[in-house]
């Protein structure tokens, strides 16, 4: 199918069936770049169930990034006990600091800008850049690998295929909405495009997919033996 039908679908899905989780914003509206980027940090290597509580405490207690780049670094990290990767704790601090200090406290809007933030790579660049500032950006994560593989049926395999799952996401990026596309791949690969079993009945893109006509989108993404 055309990007735009499969793009319209997964919009008019997310629009009945996204998941509400504390860090989107009521739809129609965009949430703070401060709230995607802390939730995006947390989310790496950490599941939405473990981050929800963590997510709103340190909103009540850092209410805004300013808030956050003057607490103190141990306050930061006692905060953060319990979802572990530290580093990703420390990062967090200096990058409320850099945005504070060299910023004015406001978010840079383009990938090239977020890029060169502490602790801020390519896919949280590109995840707060499309969910934040509405910008056709492809952030891919594990999610979207799985369902981007499973709908053009790439069958080599991973890490290989990484540049060619980029490229096929970013040429599904709608103009309009490329967040909630983005969030929306997301919500699909967790609720629907699952790893073993692949809710393949319950999924608006079934019959756009390649994989499911080819009867292997269970076997996908391929991955490369250890
Ligand atoms: N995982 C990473 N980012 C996410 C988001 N914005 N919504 C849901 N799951 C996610």
């Amino acid at each position: 199918a055309a990007a735009g039908t499969i793009a319209r679908s997964l919009l008019a899905w997310y629009d009945r069936q996204a998941r509400v989780l504390p860090w989107r914003a009521p739809p129609g509206e965009r949430p703070q770049a401060y709230h995607v980027w802390l939730s995006e940090i947390m989310l790496q290597q950490t599941t939405v169930a473990a981050v929800k509580p963590y997510f709103e405490a340190f909103l009540d207690r850092w209410p805004t990034v300013a808030d956050l780049a003057a607490a103190d670094q141990e306050a930061v990290l006692t905060a953060w006990a319990g979802l572990g990767y530290y580093a990703r704790a420390r990062n967090l601090h200096r990058c409320a600091q850099v945005i504070s200090e060299q910023h004015a406290g406001v978010f840079p809007q383009t990938v090239a800008a977020l890029r060169e933030l502490p602790g801020i790579g390519p896919y949280t660049a590109a995840a707060i850049a499309a969910i934040a500032f509405d910008q056709p950006e492809a952030p891919v994560d594990g999610n979207i690998e799985r369902v981007i593989s499973r709908l053009f049926a790439i069958e080599t395999e991973l890490p290989q295929a990484k540049p060619d799952i980029q490229a096929y996401m970013q040429g599904l990026v709608p103009r309009e909405r490329p967040g909630d596309f983005a969030q929306a791949m997301m919500d699909l690969g967790a609720g629907i495009c699952q790893p073993a079993r692949p809710r393949c009945m319950l999924c608006p893109l079934q019959e756009s997919c390649a994989g499911r006509a080819k009867g292997i989108a269970e076997s996908l993404p391929r991955k490369a033996a250890k």
